[in-house]
């Protein structure tokens, strides 16, 4: 089975075995006896934060349940989606009805499963900030079970799933906390800016979102006419010491202080430094208007992706010391 079409690099490689999972009884029953537990798998559901570098020879689980349930509790209200949702199409949903939480994750490419995997974020929300609780099916098991949120391990880009549960679970439903009563967080430059240029005083879920998805519109390549998987690499946490060395020949550096005395560089900064932005090798490029993306032009191989992201990390590392950590699962 092809699997192009199910990952938003575009890249053309084959699954060994390709399944898509419609109900939890599905997971039940292709896992019922042992023929499928030990060949390897991999679950996908949006495809959009993958690299595939080669063919796939095992099980590729397509996850594809649907279905959208809340419940009002006071001025909380906790959404249930199914894991294959479309991210956005979930967002879109509440905004419509007035669910305030998650307009800031506006057009993130995706499904509602893979959404807790790499705690998605942008514009100064994350995941985890409207998580409650998820539904995960263990398959080595059989066992249905509730993640709530300490259970999950949330970190920037970053959770149980991604680490000790990598391809063990399969998420087949997550709930959201959200509320009737807007808390809007526009703490985000780029909002607030926008915002104010159309004189939006007192902005509703509904001008966050629109916002939120015209910047990213102008900022981000479409990924349903441009092969890619948003940002590519994370941007590094480092430590003050280091910070300041590295902050003493580059006066410039873009960078965001945390809690803990440590500090986030904009990787998108460093790249562009090194002369990457808008660079085209073969058929991959990084995206003109954010070097933290890499764009595949037209057919490019996996491998080409993948040593192009090489040369990006080796020239940060030789010019600012730091080493860039892949962002997408690398398969
Ligand atoms: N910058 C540059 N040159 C570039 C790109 C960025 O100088 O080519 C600078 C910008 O000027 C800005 C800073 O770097 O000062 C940060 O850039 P931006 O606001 O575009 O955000 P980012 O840190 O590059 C992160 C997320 C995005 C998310 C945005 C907005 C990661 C790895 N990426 O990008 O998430 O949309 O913030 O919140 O944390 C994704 O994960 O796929 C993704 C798109």
């Amino acid at each position: 089975v092809s699997l192009k079409s199910m990952n938003t690099f575009g890249v053309e490689v084959y699954a060994r075995w390709f399944t898509e999972i419609n109900a939890e009884s599905d997971l039940e029953e292709l896992f019922s006896g042992d023929k499928w537990k030990s060949v390897p798998r991999l679950i996908i559901g949006g495809g959009s934060n993958m690299l595939f570098t080669k063919n796939f020879e095992g099980l590729v689980i397509k996850m594809n349940i649907q279905g959208i349930t809340q419940r009002i509790e006071g001025t909380q209200v906790f959404v249930t989606a199914g894991g294959g949702m479309v991210w956005n199409d979930l967002v879109k949903y509440c905004v419509t009805h007035g669910f305030a939480g998650m307009e800031n994750l506006s057009l993130i490419p995706g499904s509602v499963g893979a959404s807790p995997v790499q705690n998605i974020g942008a514009y100064g929300v994350e995941l985890k900030d409207v998580f409650f609780s998820c539904k995960v099916y263990h398959i080595a098991t059989g066992e249905m079970r509730k993640f709530n949120f300490a259970d999950c391990h949330f970190d920037y880009r970053d959770s149980i799933f991604k680490r000790e549960l990598k391809n063990q679970v399969v998420i087949t439903s997550v709930t959201f906390e959200l509320s009737l009563e807007a808390e809007i967080n526009i703490s985000y430059g780029a909002i607030s800016h926008e915002l104010e240029a159309r004189h939006i005083n007192n902005p509703t879920i509904r001008d966050v979102s629109k916002v939120v998805a015209d910047i990213r519109v102008a900022k981000l390549p479409d990924p349903s006419t441009i092969g890619n998987a948003g940002s590519f690499f994370k941007n590094p946490v480092i430590n003050t010491s280091q910070f300041e060395q590295i902050q003493s020949a580059f006066p410039d550096i873009v960078h965001y202080c945390l809690p803990n005395s440590t500090i986030k560089l904009a990787a998108g900064w460093m790249i562009e430094q090194c002369g990457w932005k808008g660079k085209q090798i073969g058929q991959t490029a990084t995206w003109q208007n954010q070097a933290l993306v890499i764009v595949n032009i037209g057919n490019a191989l996996g491998t080409e992706i993948y040593n192009f992201s090489q040369s990006i990390i080796d020239d940060v590392s030789e010019k600012f010391g730091v080493l860039l950590e892949r962002e997408v699962n690398v398969i």
